[in-house]
């Protein structure tokens, strides 16, 4: 039996389990099962790990695991270090443990589909996820200004974009990291000059319960492209799968 999980503090609303458990069903694959391991703290997991050698053949990381697991780690990938996250686990055949992010690859993936070409960025919000939007945008040459409700030398504050809704206007990629708008919160929206949007406009929200959030149907209104984040959830999930079989 091959034996994947998810490790993370609350998981009762894991996405993965489900989404795992019902591809090996789907998909017919034999001898394996994914199991929720809950952890206290980080310092439980060579714990986990003794505790399931023989099996244990892949892992995700979730929140708040996704930067202190890699302090256990014999290898980073390279966008994993530069984003300073990591969301799977290999066990390499040398027995060693080697970290990816895989939400990077499931971003990616999830914008290729749109044409970009001369496209620049909007990236409303700074914390965790974020940091892979930036490194996916960086490396597919899509200029990007980051948006906060703190304003810095390296971000805008969402006053700004009000008071010169020509940035907004000029930005025709806008992706939202904050949480605003997920269920059961739907009216939440960032502040932003929604009249600016077009039919130019592509927007990108990484929540994906509702279906359309209330900036994405601002999008809509406009006669922009819009996606959710669920492509970007079941991305994420394959490339973990890839990788753990790879
Ligand atoms: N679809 C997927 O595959 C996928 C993958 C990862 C995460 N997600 C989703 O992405 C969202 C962000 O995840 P995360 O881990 O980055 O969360 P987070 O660290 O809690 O929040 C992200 C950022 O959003 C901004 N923010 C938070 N509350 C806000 C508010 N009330 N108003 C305006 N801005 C606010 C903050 O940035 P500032 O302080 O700079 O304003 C914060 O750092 C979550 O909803 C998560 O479920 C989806």
């Amino acid at each position: 039996m091959k034996l994947f999980g998810l490790i993370g503090r609350t998981l009762k609303h894991s996405f993965s389990k489900n989404y795992f458990t019902q591809k090996y069903k789907t998909e017919k694959i034999p001898g394996c099962q994914y199991e929720l391991f809950e952890l206290n703290d980080i310092s439980e997991f060579p714990q986990l790990i003794a505790q399931h050698k023989d099996t244990l053949s892949g892992l995700n990381v979730t929140i708040p695991y996704k930067l202190d697991v890699m302090q256990y780690l014999d290898e980073i990938d390279s966008h994993a270090e530069a984003i300073q996250a990591v969301n799977t686990v290999k066990f390499t055949p040398e027995g060693k443990l080697k970290g990816y992010n895989t939400d990077y690859y499931g971003f990616r993936s999830s914008i290729e589909t749109w044409d970009l070409t001369g496209k620049k960025a909007l990236v409303l919000g700074t914390g965790g996820a974020s940091k892979a939007i930036e490194k996916a945008l960086s490396d597919l040459g899509i200029p990007y200004q980051m948006v906060s409700r703190t304003a810095s030398d390296k971000t805008l504050s969402y006053e700004t974009l009000l008071d010169f809704p020509a940035i907004v206007r000029e930005h025709h990629l806008i992706i939202n990291t904050t949480p605003l708008g997920t269920y059961p919160d739907v009216e939440g929206k960032a502040n932003l000059p929604y009249e600016e949007l077009s039919a130019d406009h592509c927007l990108f929200d990484l929540v994906y319960n509702p279906e359309v959030t209330a900036f994405l149907q601002k999008g809509l209104d406009a006669g922009a492209k819009i996606k959710n984040g669920y492509t970007m959830l079941v991305g994420q999930a394959e490339k973990s799968w890839e990788i753990w079989n790879s």
